[in-house]
């Protein structure tokens, strides 16, 4: 099914085509004074004359009740009422709400990525969150979405948890990384230990990979516990972790030298990709091998992407990370694009996002001074909520609704008020079409749709918008157009129920508003799905 917009748009675009003999972009936007207001003539010689003319020229008989030139050569356009019953007759008897699947593609979600017996920190909450409903958004559209969970399970920090480990420290997630620390800080002979065991890592010592694959593990479960409780899609199965690409390497660096890719730099292997350049001008490294031989973030990330692009077929790769690793992996895109591993049609994109702060203006910290815990923000939320529908939904949404690369505050009041722009709100919506249902002992089919009053007009409007706030979604994963916009649908549905009575009208009346009841609940549902946020029926 076609979006209204879209056809409106496209109405408009041949009339500008007929007029101007040239292909014009009517800019379409919801507008105040009409439902629409194309502005495309703007700008051009005679633009309300060219605006009269496409007016004249176009044809919305089906579709508007009134289209009219104002001021300098606006066009505002109105649906007529029959028009927006006939669309909402057609997305209301359609599974997916009018949201058309696209030609699908094979895409790579690359989020979460915790490091191993570390805390989650709130960075790792946004990219779970985002990555989450940039995965529920792009699987609703049709494409086949592949997770992958980036874990930090690799590294020079194993020397010394494997050491603590051996030396008979517990295996306790909560305890392991700063009793490892806390002993390598006051222990040289520890320390020296814990270097050798960097080494028995490195080179397969059975006993020493044991330990380490015991750390590993222990962190992935509590890692799913957390996932679990936050209820999204990541399962065991999505965790493919640095270490996973140890092999793939000595690959990377070969292929890389013979490509000419590749420059000493102070003892360490490096590419200068082209546009990357210091504070003083001077060519960007990005290390692919150490000094010492070893390899580091960028050579995972580097085998990472080819291993995503061969072995994963995908021609879409997302990294949903943190705005701090923007060079980071801009470097391993255009490394990747010198070496004609990253061509099109396969695209990388850093879907990159701001920080949480706290009241104060700065980074989120606990009470006590030190990084928040992730479970501790989710035991507060749910607490506060008296729930963990209401306190995980409203904890997501507020990640969700913020401009995603600005980062917002963390506010436990302001994510769990039951009015603005929050999960509660769009819930309790939600909550209020279920109890018309129950109050009204309505289960039947609904019956046919009838737009009279203005306040069913509006909202009938922003119903038909979801099909393209979703697929723009899916464009852009600009995840905050997509809470706006069903937020915009519980503040019409909430004008509506306001002002219009439904249980107690006249038929056929009652039976339009009931029909447009039962949409606006679906419509709620479904996008509050695509967020990873749950709809309740009652609350
Ligand atoms: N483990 C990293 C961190 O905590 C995030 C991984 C992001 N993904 C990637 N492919 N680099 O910062």
């Amino acid at each position: 099914m076609a979006d209204i917009g879209e056809v409106l748009r496209d109405r408009l675009a041949a009339a500008f085509g007929t007029v101007t003999g040239s292909t014009l972009d009517p800019v379409l936007r919801r507008s105040r004074h009409a439902d629409f207001q194309a502005d495309g003539a703007l700008g051009q010689p005679g633009a309300r004359a060219v605006a009269a003319a496409v007016v004249e020229a176009v044809d919305l008989a089906d579709l508007c009740s009134d289209v009219t030139v104002v001021g300098p050569g606006f066009i505002n356009l109105t649906l007529s009422d029959a028009a927006l019953a006939e669309w909402l007759a057609a997305a209301a008897a359609d599974d997916r709400l009018g949201v058309s699947t696209v030609e699908p593609e094979t895409v790579v979600v690359d989020y979460s990525g915790p490091n191993a017996a570390k805390e989650m920190h709130v960075g790792h909450l946004r990219s779970t969150v985002i990555g989450d409903a940039a995965v529920r958004v792009l699987e609703y559209l049709g494409h086949t979405v592949i997770r992958q969970n980036h874990l930090g399970d690799w590294g020079t920090n194993f020397g010394m948890l494997v050491e603590h480990l051996a030396d008979g420290g517990e295996l306790d997630f909560a305890t392991l990384y700063t009793a490892a620390r806390r002993k390598f800080e006051a222990d040289p002979a520890f320390q020296e230990r814990a270097r050798r065991r960097v080494v028995l890592l490195q080179t397969g010592d059975p006993q020493t990979i044991a330990l380490w694959r015991s750390i590993v593990q222990t962190s992935k479960s509590y890692f799913q516990g957390l996932y679990d409780q936050l209820g999204v899609r990541l399962q065991d199965g999505d965790f493919a972790g640095e270490s996973g690409y140890n092999d793939a390497l000595d690959g990377v660096v070969d292929d890389l030298l013979a490509l000419g890719l590749l420059r000493e730099s102070d003892g360490a292997l490096c590419a200068f990709p082209e546009g990357f350049t210091t504070r003083d001008g001077a060519p960007l490294p990005l290390i692919v091998r150490k000094r010492d031989g070893g390899y580091g973030y960028a050579a995972t990330d580097l085998a990472a992407l080819r291993y995503r692009i061969d072995e994963l077929k995908a021609t879409r790769l997302l990294y949903v990370v943190g705005a701090p690793q923007r060079q980071h992996l801009e470097m391993v895109f255009a490394v990747a694009r010198a070496a004609g591993w990253l061509a099109p049609p396969v695209r990388a994109e850093h879907v990159a996002f701001g920080s949480v702060l706290g009241a104060d203006g700065k980074m989120l910290r606990s009470r006590t001074g030190g990084a928040v815990k992730l479970t501790e923000l989710l035991t507060e939320a749910v607490e506060r909520a008296g729930g963990a529908t209401i306190g995980i939904g409203a904890l997501k949404y507020a990640d969700l609704s913020s401009d995603r690369i600005k980062g917002y505050t963390f506010d436990y009041d302001r994510m769990l008020a039951t009015n603005g722009d929050t999960a509660p709100y769009l819930q309790y919506a939600h909550v209020r079409v279920a109890s018309i249902f129950r109050r009204g002992g309505i289960d039947g089919a609904d019956g046919e749709f009838v737009i009279a009053h203005p306040a069913e007009h509006a909202l009938a409007l922003e119903l038909l918008a979801f099909p393209g706030a979703v697929a723009r979604a899916g464009e852009t994963l600009e995840l905050h157009r997509l809470t706006a916009h069903l937020h915009d649908v519980a503040v019409a549905f909430t004008a509506f129920f306001e002002q219009c009575q439904v249980l107690r009208a006249p038929e056929p009346v009652r039976a339009g508003r009931l029909a447009l009841c039962r949409l606006t609940a679906r419509v709620l549902a479904t996008g509050l799905d695509l967020l990873g946020i749950e709809a309740p029926e009652r609350m």
